[in-house]
């Protein structure tokens, strides 16, 4: 199945909705970016007007918060999700309704650091912490559960003995843009599909 109509979760810099928004504008992303929502006032959002995309910036401290999630998705009639740096944790409702129509992107090879607590630079001080010789990315489809479903693609970067947190996300952050783009293009192809927990992809 197709996907023609995505919508992006942010909550900080955006720099993953841009490469968005710039693949879908160049058509190397057949959809069309039909909302942005935002959980907190973050960078993303302006970068979404600035598109002149559809925006909404939720409350998620509001008891309604889960619902109005649900209700912008219906009224713009989005068929795909990314979470494109979204701290948010999603409703079950939401996950079930969306059935490996969610992609996520994380700065780690997951299923290392990743889940609750690891966003930001505290996955690369972990990272460092264990004195990991590599990282990378994750691109997964969302499940029930922190940073888990089927991996659609990964990336690994080295890890050397003088990096900073700082630096390995400077390495990394590239790499989360490439590997969401090559999924996203593919999800939105209709060419994933998931047996057990391997994802495959289909010939053109
Ligand atoms: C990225 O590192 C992403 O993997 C994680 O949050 C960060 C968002 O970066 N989930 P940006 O807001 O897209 O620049």
């Amino acid at each position: 199945m197709q996907i023609e109509r995505l919508a992006i979760f942010c909550s900080g810099n955006g720099s993953n909705l841009q490469a968005i928004i710039d693949a879908c504008k160049e058509k190397s992303i057949l959809a069309e970016i039909v909302l942005v929502l935002v959980d907190r006032p973050c960078f993303a959002l302006e970068r979404a007007k600035q598109a002149g995309i559809a925006t909404k910036l939720l409350d998620r401290k509001a008891a309604t918060f889960h619902d109005e999630v649900i209700l912008a998705l219906r009224e713009t009639r989005a068929e795909g999700i990314v979470l494109a740096g979204y701290l948010s944790i999603l409703d079950s409702r939401l996950i079930s309704a969306y059935p490996m129509k969610i992609i996520n992107v994380h700065p780690s090879l997951l299923p290392l650091f990743g889940g609750k607590g690891f966003y930001g630079l505290r996955v690369h001080k972990a990272v460092l912490d264990a004195g990991c010789k590599i990282s990378g990315a994750t691109v997964h489809f969302v499940e029930e559960g922190v940073d888990k479903g089927p991996i659609i693609a990964q990336e690994s970067i080295s890890v050397y003995a003088e990096d900073r947190p700082e630096d390995i996300a400077e390495r990394v952050h590239p790499i989360e843009h490439k590997i969401l783009l090559q999924s996203l293009s593919l999800f939105c192809e209709g060419r994933l599909s998931v047996q057990g927990r391997m994802v495959h992809i289909s010939e053109e």
